[in-house]
């Protein structure tokens, strides 16, 4: 693998090798890259995957150029095409991780870097690495990868995880749950739908659409329930009013007892504060955490294979 750029390029093979040598090296050692430089290059807002790629660089002793707030700190800024700042941006280090708010960058990615890159985020098209951290923080907390129920909640049109997370669950044949919030703004006078655009679901033959009241009603099927929040910044308009499922005590006390609860961060009203310390609430510690090996592993699998 030269660059990861969707994760429609790993199979069932790929995915499960990269899980394994992320629990590798979360019981440790990790390997030394102290002779490689990642470039960090985002210009979307990041919390957790630019911080998390950056310490599992250093963990691994590796260094890192950042240009954090690429939007507004760098010649992008000035015009400058994406083809020119992947071949600058190659003259600099050995791997590039980037995040930017157009979906077609990953194409420009691969026809210009000279280097390998990795998606961390293209605008509301793709997020492989989340995902591929959100599969092992699935493995860990159920056990297993086969007969899972999945529901996946919340802004399902311009959420970027989800599209990436549904191409793995299919891997794996996990039973999927949708249930789309819908968002009503004052410029586009009818309720709209988030939901799933179809071609991520292509070729899934489990699939069902809930409205949260159904979906209240099969918690107790599910072994994962994946929060996310609406994509506020990609939706047309001031929104006035939103419908979704928001998940509290109550909720938490409808889920399979031995069901997990997930988010990708960072939250808006989906999950309440109230239910954050409970022991099937993973996305605080256990999911973030996941993160750094996911991405520790990603990193030396595709350094290693140059
Ligand atoms: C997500 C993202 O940036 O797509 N966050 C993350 O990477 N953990 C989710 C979001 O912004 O809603």
């Amino acid at each position: 693998m030269q660059h990861l750029l969707s994760i429609q390029q790993l199979n069932k093979e790929d995915t499960l090798a990269i899980l394994e040598e992320a629990a590798a090296f979360e019981r440790g050692p990790v390997p030394n890259l102290s002779d490689k430089i990642l470039i960090s290059f985002f210009a979307e807002p990041s919390t957790r995957t630019r911080l998390s790629f950056e310490a599992a660089m250093h963990r691994m002793g590796g260094r890192v150029v950042t240009a954090a707030d690429a939007s507004a700190s760098s010649s992008l800024k000035k015009g400058e095409t994406l083809k020119d700042t992947f071949r600058t941006l190659s003259q600099y280090g050995d791997l590039i991780v980037m995040r930017h708010d157009d979906p077609e960058w990953p194409k420009a990615a691969e026809k210009y870097s000279r280097i390998p890159i990795i998606n961390g985020g293209s605008g509301s098209g793709e997020h492989p690495t989340q995902a591929l951290l959100d599969l092992y923080t699935i493995k860990k907390e159920t056990g297993r990868l086969d007969d899972l129920s999945v529901m996946l909640c919340g802004d399902l049109f311009y959420g970027r995880t989800v599209h990436s997370l549904v191409h793995l669950l299919k891997l794996f044949g996990a039973k999927l749950f949708l249930v789309p919030a819908a968002v009503k703004s004052a410029s586009h006078g009818p309720t709209t739908q988030l939901v799933m655009p179809m071609q991520y679901l292509h070729n899934y033959e489990h699939v069902k659409q809930l409205t949260p009241a159904e979906a209240r009603l099969r918690l107790h099927e599910m072994d994962v329930v994946y929060m996310t929040r609406i994509q506020n910044e990609r939706v047309c308009g001031n929104i006035v009013s939103t419908e979704m499922l928001e998940f509290g005590q109550q909720e938490m006390d409808l889920l399979k007892p031995t069901g997990v609860l997930l988010h990708p961060l960072p939250r808006g009203k989906e999950i309440a504060e109230e239910v954050d310390e409970h022991p099937r609430a993973a996305y605080h510690e256990r999911q973030i955490k996941n993160g750094v090996y996911i991405r520790m592993a990603l990193m030396r699998r595709i350094l290693e294979e140059q």
